[in-house]
């Protein structure tokens, strides 16, 4: 049994509105300068009221003082003066993985109680043990053919992996048939994901130059594990693709409707009385994301689309199809109808997005209708289930009587807090889905031996 003493839940990274409908209503004329200045300014103060512990009062605060400048954003105002403002997407791609200056790149440690957020494997052991059993399911289910690549997209910390494989051990399957892919832009974390499955952080990846991996070594259970940038370089073969709360940092373009037409959401500098040194606008006309993205059905005033995870979502279609396979997408997210979820985390507490880019972690909903669109035809899906549903399909309750039966008072609280956070409508349990991919060629099996987890098995 893994460690129970897991780190406190503060705050996921659940879904609040950002500014954007007030930005747009200004740019549209239909918000006065005041009225938008005011709703920018009680944003930020409920904001910092959460993020500091010393109260600013209302005589202190200094008009047209600017939050500080961190040194991607000076790569970024460098950028907008020579270029013209950045879309949401290239933004968020850069505050994100900038090799130098990035959030993910930059490498700290963003989970846990020191960190930014905290997600469902950090949270409790009988996450990724549940998802671990649903692995060893569905490949048994398929004929459990070897050898087993088990790919993990933006692996964290690398507990999620770490649970499954104690599982997979506790069913016999270790060793040389099986092997774990990493996909990870951070180099940090990608040392704390060796330390946790190896045990020790050996490798040196000037030895790798010439491989489509940038880093190798082996699991304590004995199965090699590699890591790469994309998931493009992972060798073709039967694998379980894992996401959990990959996709939702993936970048979007925002797009708005206006009296003139749809407008895409740019990011320009603010040399205004503005809070941060970069604001929002609108594009004078329409842009390539406005003339692709929009759907003549569209219903809705403001949409997010993320041309990234339609990519992956196809590439993993297309590996399923071609080499066998299954894939589980876990993310919070919606059926196509939410439009304004990008948003920032920083010390566990809501952060706006343009306030000190590189320091807080950027997020938006995942579009999971959309995603399922791209791939309909080429594989069966199942799902989005929520979060709740899919752990209580996989007997998280008699998981957790069965660890109470095993532990000290301290832990059985401390698994009684995590099953809560887990499951709770009003915490994860609704907002975070659960979606899953399987070649169309066993779709007539699948109907006689449906997915565990989007299924309730009666006795
Ligand atoms: C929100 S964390 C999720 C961590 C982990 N799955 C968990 O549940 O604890 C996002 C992860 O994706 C990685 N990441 C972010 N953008 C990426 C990209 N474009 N390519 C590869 N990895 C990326 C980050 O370094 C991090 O490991």
């Amino acid at each position: 049994m893994g460690s129970l003493s897991k780190l406190p839940w503060k705050i996921s990274r659940l879904y609040c509105h950002s500014h954007l409908p007030l930005v747009a209503g200004y740019w549209k004329g239909s918000i006065s300068k005041e009225k938008y200045k005011k709703g920018r300014l009680s944003t930020c103060t409920h904001i910092r009221s959460i993020g500091t512990s010393v109260p600013v009062s209302r005589s202190q605060v200094i008009p047209n003082s600017k939050s500080p400048e961190t040194p991607l954003l000076k790569q970024l105002k460098a950028r907008i003066k020579l270029s013209g403002p950045l879309t949401v997407y290239d933004y968020m791609k850069e505050v994100l993985i900038n090799p130098v200056a990035g959030y993910y790149a930059a490498g700290q440690d963003m989970f846990g109680s020191q960190g930014d957020y905290i997600t469902s494997p950090e949270i409790c052991q009988m996450f990724g043990e549940l998802v671990g059993v649903w692995v060893y399911s569905e490949w048994y289910k398929l004929g459990s053919p070897k050898p087993l690549q088990l790919v993990e997209l933006g692996p964290g910390r690398g507990t999620l992996m770490q649970d499954i494989l104690r599982v997979l051990q506790q069913f016999g399957e270790a060793g040389s048939d099986l092997s774990v892919h990493f996909v990870e832009v951070s180099e940090e974390l990608s040392c704390k994901q060796e330390e946790k499955l190896c045990g020790v952080v050996q490798s040196n990846k000037d030895d790798y130059e010439k491989e489509l991996y940038f880093k190798k070594s082996t699991t304590t259970g004995g199965s090699p594990v590699f890591w790469y940038r994309h998931l493009g370089s992972v060798p073709r073969s039967f694998s379980v693709f894992l996401a959990n709360e990959f996709f939702d940092v993936l970048p979007i373009h925002k797009i708005c409707k206006t009296e003139d037409g749809w407008r895409e959401v740019l990011i320009d500098i603010d040399e205004g009385d503005g809070p941060h040194h970069l604001r929002y606008v609108l594009s004078r006309a329409e842009t390539p994301a406005t003339k692709v993205f929009i759907q003549p059905e569209e219903t809705r005033d403001e949409i997010e689309v993320s041309p990234d995870a339609a990519v992956l979502c196809e590439e993993l279609a297309s590996r399923i199809e071609e080499d066998g396979g299954i894939a589980l997408i876990m993310d919070y997210g919606h059926d196509g109808k939410d439009s304004s979820t990008f948003r920032a985390f920083k010390n566990h507490a809501l952060h706006d997005p343009l306030c000190e880019p590189g320091t807080a972690d950027l997020t938006a909903d995942v579009d999971f209708a959309h995603l399922k669109g791209q791939i309909q035809e080429r594989v069966i899906t199942y799902g989005p289930v929520t979060q709740s549903s899919f752990l209580t399909n996989m007997g998280i309750e008699f998981r957790l009587a069965n660890l109470m039966k095993h532990c000290h008072l301290d832990e059985q609280k401390s698994l009684i807090s995590g099953f809560k956070m887990l499951t709770d409508p009003l915490k994860m349990g609704t907002r975070f889905k659960f979606l899953a991919f399987f070649p169309a060629a066993v779709k007539d099996f699948l109907k006689k031996h449906p997915p565990a987890g989007f299924y309730r098995y009666e006795d």
